[in-house]
Order: structure tokens, then sequence, then C-alpha cells
């Protein structure tokens, strides 16, 4: 009786304000907090077991960014909209997420500039589109659009994923890993060991030191955090300093953020020579 009492107080909306954390704190002692085996710093990721009876007390947005006009990549058609194997990049993330997340709700973030290009692409490959907003001049703007397009009425402590349009290759798992972890902590990201030697750049631009690459990793997406959370992070004006929405949190002071087991095969789509390295990945499939 008591457990169910606590089920049903966990999926309420009672708790979620600024008490919020000291339940998550509690969540994570009821999570199997385990080192997950990783490269050669493993210990540093934690994975939280999660199963669908935890997924099912909460409700599930993602928010897909695909409002960059992606000027590295050098084509006239922003990347996300390039053809990947045959279809779009993006419609490629946003199926996986699908399959990772069935009973999520999707949004995606566009230019509005390019809605046009976006309604024939869905029409040509019958993609059912998710829900539109339209994104902003940075990645902060264009999640804080696509956040506003989540219904007001939507419960605090639903889980929000924002994931990057330019990365086709999300795998389930690691979405899965992300949502676990954003159950019971401030928020998740995945991430990966750097493989390359690193070198801190000095001030003048021309000299440089080595780093312990040991000491550092790859941030990908999907990043995970409760809506509550993210409303009132995203809510702080814009500073540079926003590379990712694990900094945003950050600066509203949510510091518990889980890093999770990210993918190498999780690219992001940044230069033409990506393509042909998302379609040997998903050639091996
Ligand atoms: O430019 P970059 O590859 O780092 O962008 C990461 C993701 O953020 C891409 O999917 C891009 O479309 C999206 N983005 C956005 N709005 C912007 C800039 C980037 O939605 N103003």
């Amino acid at each position: 009786m008591a457990f169910f009492f606590f089920m049903y107080f966990l999926r309420s909306d009672w708790h979620c304000n600024k008490t919020y954390p000291a339940i998550s704190n509690y969540c994570v002692l009821r999570g199997k907090a385990i080192g997950s085996v990783f490269g050669e710093n493993s210990d540093c990721f934690r994975n939280f077991a999660v199963n669908k009876t935890d997924m099912a007390l909460f409700d599930t947005y993602i928010i897909i960014v695909a409002a960059g006009s992606g000027s590295r990549f050098g084509s006239e058609i922003p990347k996300q909209f390039c053809l990947l194997a045959g279809k779009p990049v993006v419609m490629h993330a946003i199926e996986s997420l699908r399959r990772a997340l069935p009973d999520s709700r999707q949004i995606i973030v566009i230019s509005k500039e390019e809605e046009p290009r976006w309604n024939e692409l869905c029409e040509r490959y019958s993609f059912d589109s998710p829900t539109v907003a339209y994104g902003g001049a940075t990645r902060w703007a264009s999640v804080k659009n696509g956040l506003a397009a989540i219904p007001a009425e939507a419960k605090p402590n639903s889980i929000v994923l924002i994931h990057d349009g330019a990365r086709p290759l999300v795998d389930a798992p690691t979405v899965k890993r992300v949502c676990g972890a954003t159950i019971n902590t401030d928020g998740a990201i995945p991430a990966i060991a750097v493989s390359d030697s690193l070198r801190r750049m000095g001030k003048d631009g021309v000299s440089s030191e080595a780093v312990d690459r040991n000491d550092f990793r790859a941030i990908q997406t999907p990043q995970g955090f409760k809506l509550w959370g993210l409303r009132e992070a995203y809510s702080l004006p814009y500073q540079s300093s926003f590379t990712d929405d694990a900094s945003v949190m950050a600066e509203a002071g949510f510091e518990n953020v889980t890093l999770v087991e990210g993918s190498p095969d999780n690219i992001k789509i940044t230069n033409p020579r990506d393509i042909v390295i998302a379609e040997a990945i998903l050639s091996q499939e």
C-alpha cells in the first residue's frame, strides 16, 4: 500500500517545486546506481536501471532542434535536411527516437523559412511530422521556443529530452540510459571518452600545453531534464557560455546532472564526409 502511495506521489505534481531535488536524491538511493563498463575511466559514468514501469510514471517530450543553418556543412540545404541513405538526416533522428520511446510526444524546431521545405519533405517521404516550433538565432533560442510548445498543462515532472536534429544515429540504449538517469537526478547527458590527444591553447592563440584526455569527455545528445527545471533554467537571460542544455541548467543551480554512456556512432553531422561515415555505420546495422 505504502509503495502505491509513493508511486502516486512521484507521479503527482505537488512536489514539483524547489523541494523536488530532495525527492530525486531519494530516488538515487532507490535506483540501482552502478558504474558502467566503459573506457579507461568507466567509474565517472553512472547507469540507472530503468524499466517500463518507471517510464510509464512519467510523460516524455522530445524536442528535436533542427533550426541551424549548418554553415560549416557548406551546402545550400541545411545539413539536417540532406539525404542520408535516401532519407533526410533529421527523419532518421526522429524515427530512432520514436522507436526508443514510442509513447513520447515530439516537437521539431525548424527555422520559419525552412517550413515549406519541411512540409514538402514530409509529403514526399510520407512522414508524420512532430509538432512544429520555430527556431531562433542560437541553439538556446531554438530550445526555448521548443520548450514553449510543450502544453502549459503538461505535468511539471515530465521528462524532456533535447536532441540535435543533426544526430541521426542516436540509439535506443543511449536514449534509455538518459531517461533512467533523468528520473533519478537533475538531468542526464550522454558522453564518450576522447580518443585524440588534447592540448589547451594559450591566450595568444599560438602556444599550447598538453592536457590529460582522461579528464575530458565529448558530450552528445539527447540530454534529459525534468520539465519544471528546464522551464526555470530557460527563463534566465542568454549567455554566450550556454553551449548546451546542461550548461543552461548549471547556471540555474541544477548541478546534479549525470553523465551516462553515449555511443561512438551517435555522431553529429557537421561536414559532408560525416554523411559518408553515417552511411557506413548504417550499412553495418
Ligand atoms: O551548429 P550545431 O551543429 O552545433 O547545432 C546543433 C543542433 O542545433 C543542430 O541540429 C542545429 O540544427 C540546431 N540549431 C538550432 N537553432 C540554431 C542553431 C542550431 O536548432 N539557431
